[in-house]
C-alpha cells in the first residue's frame, strides 16, 4: 500500500522551529522510524513551502496512491486550492497536525482541508502522524 505524506510550509524546520510546540526532531530523522515501524508499507515523503507544489503532489499522486497523510501547516487555514485538490483525487487523506490547533490562535481554528478529509488527528506530537498512518492500516 502507498501512502504519500506531505507537509506544508515551515514544516523543513522541525527541531529548529519553536521546539517547545513542534519538538526536538527534524522530519528527515522521524521519516526513517517510521519506514522502519510500518515495513509493509510504501511510505513516501515531500514537504514544500509553495502551495502550487504541495496541489501538484496531490495530483500527482492522487490516483494512484491510497492514502496521503497531510499536515498542509499554515496552508490548512487559508487554503482553497490544497482543499480543492483533496477533494478532487481518490487518494483518502487524512489531515494531521503536531500541536492541537484548536487550543492555539483563533485564526488556527479553520481548517479547509478538514472537510474533504476522512479525518482529522491532532495534537500529540509527531505521534500523530503514527496514528495517521496505522489508521489507514486498518481501514484498508
Ligand atoms: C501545524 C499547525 C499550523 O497552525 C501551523 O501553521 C503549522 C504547523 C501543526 O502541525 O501543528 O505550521 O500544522
Amino acid at each position: 500500500m502507498k501512502i504519500q505524506i506531505i507537509n506544508g510550509p515551515n514544516l523543513n524546520l522541525l527541531g529548529l522551529r519553536e521546539k517547545d510546540i513542534y519538538g526536538e526532531i527534524s522530519f528527515e530523522d522521524y521519516f526513517k522510524s517510521l519506514t522502519n515501524k510500518f515495513p509493509k508499507l510504501e511510505l513516501h515523503y515531500f514537504q514544500s513551502n509553495i502551495e502550487g507544489e504541495i496541489i501538484d503532489k496531490i495530483h500527482e499522486i492522487g490516483f494512484d496512491f491510497s492514502g496521503i497523510v497531510l499536515n498542509a501547516a499554515a496552508y490548512t487555514h487559508t487554503s482553497v486550492g490544497i482543499a480543492d485538490a483533496v477533494r478532487s483525487v481518490k487518494a483518502t487523506t487524512i489531515e494531521v497536525h503536531i500541536s492541537n490547533t484548536i487550543s492555539r490562535e483563533d485564526y488556527r481554528h479553520i481548517s479547509y482541508v478538514a472537510p474533504n478529509a476522512k479525518g482529522i488527528i491532532m495534537g500529540f506530537g509527531l505521534y500523530s502522524y503514527d496514528l495517521a498512518i496505522s489508521s489507514f492500516m486498518k481501514k484498508l
